[in-house]
């Protein structure tokens, strides 16, 4: 991070709710400057909002350019906006609608990584939300996984060419937000086996809330950057290894 007088400033995608709402709000509780975009924008005093839609490549370098005007570097970038799509056989997904999910997931943050490329004022660290999804593979998750597995790839190729800014694609572990409510209520857990386990961790500790996930987040950033930037690294890893292993060896 950057040491210096000033408070530390902050840019996360998707502050209108779940993670990226709760990471916005611990920031400014710290009394950082928190910067903030999503469609339907964000409540939260103190919070520096821009509706916008990430995926609208056209519109989004001067939607950043008018938020970020008065910003002279960022601390911390969280690359957190992204959609789930429906969880279904891959053989019957349409195409348009894998797409869609990739266009947020994945070229959002192309088209941001890019802007701030051009930008180019200090950014310490970006932290790309991804997902278990982008390497277990499970049954029905098929555009999010694909889409998470290239945002790995991506954290990895904006690696070399941002060279002092620490990159980091971190999957958060299971959160109990508004995707949770389709992934434990609506979507098939016959066909779909692995929704069980979230069924099953859901109201335990094992889910936590978005308050408690966003501390969580928080808590891992200073061990990420020890990692060569670039990694992908599961939260579990660091903080849950028992829960890690069995994840990743079932
Ligand atoms: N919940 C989990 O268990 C879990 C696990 C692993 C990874 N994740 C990842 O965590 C991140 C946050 O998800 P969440 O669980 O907090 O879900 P969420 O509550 O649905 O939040 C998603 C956020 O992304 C924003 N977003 C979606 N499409 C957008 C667009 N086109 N333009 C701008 N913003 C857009 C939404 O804002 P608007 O709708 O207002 O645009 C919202 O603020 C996602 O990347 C997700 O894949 C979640």
């Amino acid at each position: 991070m950057f040491v210096s007088g000033n408070r530390l400033s902050a840019f996360i995608t998707g502050t209108s709710s779940g993670l990226g709402r709760a990471l916005a709000r611990c920031l400014v509780q710290r009394g950082w400057m928190v910067h903030g975009c999503s469609r339907r924008g964000c409540d939260l005093p103190g919070v520096y909002d821009r509706p916008c839609d990430l995926t609208d490549a056209a519109r989004v370098p001067d939607a950043l350019s008018e938020l970020l005007a008065g910003v002279d570097r960022l601390d911390l970038v969280v690359l957190n906006a992204g959609a789930l799509g429906e969880i279904r056989l891959l053989a019957e997904t349409p195409l348009a609608d894998a797409k869609r999910v990739m266009d947020i997931n994945l070229w959002a943050n192309k088209t941001v990584m890019d802007w701030l490329y051009a930008w180019g004022r200090p950014v310490a660290q970006v932290i790309m939300i991804s997902s278990g999804a982008a390497v277990l593979g499970n049954k029905g998750w098929g555009g999010y996984a694909l889409s998470k597995a290239a945002l790995n790839m991506l954290a990895r190729l904006y690696a070399h060419e941002l060279p002092d800014t620490h990159i980091t694609a971190l999957a958060p572990g299971i959160i109990d937000t508004a995707m949770m409510d389709y992934l434990c209520e609506a979507a098939d857990a016959q066909a779909f086996p692995a929704l069980q386990r979230l069924r099953d961790a859901r109201g335990s500790a094992r889910m936590p809330d978005p308050a408690a996930a966003a501390e969580r987040v928080l808590s891992v950033l200073p061990e990420l950057e020890d990692r060569p930037s670039g990694s992908f690294v599961d939260m579990r890893e660091i903080l849950d290894p028992e829960a890690y292993a069995a994840l990743y060896s079932g």
